[in-house]
């Protein structure tokens, strides 16, 4: 009786997890670009869904790239976009237009259109430009194919201006956000652009989930894994950091058939974190607290070299930890623990790896840790 008891309330746990999944506003994040600027863009949008509880985003392109940090993004089908309870389209600015790229994915939407497939979807756009030139016109030209789907358009208005260096060109409009790539004087999007970029994300998502059941449910189901790697990260408190930017004439991980290989310093917020030689300028638990912010950098630059899916990611292969310790230190282990929990933490068995550690007499930048990572991915 007890076991029959214990059957029926995990099958019920079941669909109660099944319910809870579906519940969720799943939100396609579909951009063309050239030279990853727009991709830059998503991934702010993207944030700034996944802010939202209940709301998980997907970036993929709509056609596939060569470009270093785009070739491993997934392409979305035009049949999937009904899936959607929501989709925020992204594209390079050309003369005053969607980028052609976009256009080329737009045009085979017609079956779509005259079967009012993505009607009452709700749409928002964003946009990279090079001086900005057209920027406007671009976003409105936008609306125009995304209304004749007579989808619902969200616009951005007025958002995250107070936060915006008013010294200088900035992409914000009303319609969406923009980004101005061939004005050099500074990072570009600048912090003000992905700001608003993610507002405009967590905007849409709240609006995506006002809106969501109040169209006929779809039968087909997205079959992805990474909606669970988000949830474990939100339920697990793990903020991933910015994805660090090299210091050298290195890239931030290479992918060598299905092996991922990334090396990262404690780099926190800009600076390192708890520099210096263990038991001379810190201690154990500052080297651990560094350790953790290494680990994070290396899966944030992970979750980068699987376009944004961690549940791409198939094995943690080997963990190197070098640490900046004296001579006759012996505990690395305990050290690099730190990691490794962290890495089975977020990927269960698949987090488990071959480990390796050593001392080192110093550490670039005066980290004091350095992990280098092998993952295979899918
Ligand atoms: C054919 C073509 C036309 C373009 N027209 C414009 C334009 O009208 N205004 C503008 O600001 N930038 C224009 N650009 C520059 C792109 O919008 C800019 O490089 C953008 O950042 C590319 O985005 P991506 O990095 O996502 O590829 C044009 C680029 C190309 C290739």
């Amino acid at each position: 009786m007890k076991k029959l008891c214990l059957f029926f309330i995990l099958i019920l746990l079941s669909n109660i997890t099944n319910i809870m999944a579906q519940d969720k506003a799943k939100i396609l994040v579909l951009i063309h670009s050239d030279n990853g600027g727009t991709y830059e863009l998503a991934k702010e949008i993207a944030k700034g869904i996944e802010s939202e509880n209940n709301a998980v985003p997907y970036i993929k392109l709509v056609k596939a790239s060569q470009h270093p940090n785009l070739k491993n993004l997934p392409v979305a089908t035009v049949d999937e976009l009904t899936n959607y309870d929501g989709i925020a389209f992204g594209s390079p600015v050309y003369f005053g237009n969607i980028s052609t790229g976009m256009s080329e994915f737009l045009s085979k939407t017609v079956q779509l259109w005259t079967n009012h497939a993505l009607e009452g979807v709700p749409a928002t756009v964003f946009m990279s430009a090079g001086s900005g030139a057209g920027k406007e016109l671009a976003l409105q030209a936008f609306w125009n194919s995304l209304a004749v789907h007579g989808m619902v358009l969200v616009s951005n208005g007025i958002r995250g201006t107070e936060e915006l260096n008013k010294t200088i060109p900035q992409g914000n409009t009303v319609l969406g956000v923009t980004s101005m790539a061939s004005l050099k004087d500074v990072e570009r999007p600048t912090k003000g652009e992905r700001n608003i970029a993610e507002l405009q994300g967590k905007n849409f998502a709240k609006i995506a989930l006002a809106l969501k059941d109040t169209r006929p449910k779809k039968t087909t189901t997205i079959v992805e894994n990474h909606q669970n790697f988000n949830e474990i990260l939100k339920q697990k408190n793990i903020i991933l950091p910015q994805v660090p930017k090299p210091a050298g004439n290195y890239q931030p991980f290479v992918r060598s058939g299905n092996l991922v290989f990334i090396n990262q310093v404690a780099l926190k917020d800009g600076k390192i974190l708890n520099p210096g030689k263990l038991g001379v300028e810190v201690n154990e638990q500052q080297v651990k607290d560094a350790t953790k912010a290494t680990m994070l950098n290396v899966i944030s630059v992970l979750k980068e070299a699987v376009g944004g899916d961690l549940g791409r990611v198939k094995q943690c292969v080997q963990l190197t930890g070098i640490f900046n310790t004296k001579d006759d230190y012996t505990k690395h282990a305990d050290l690099m623990n730190i990691a490794s929990d962290l890495a089975v933490e977020v990927f269960g068995d698949k987090g488990k790896h071959a480990r390796a550690t050593f001392g080192a007499s110093s550490i670039p930048v005066n980290s004091s840790v350095e992990i280098q990572a092998v993952f295979e991915v899918e």
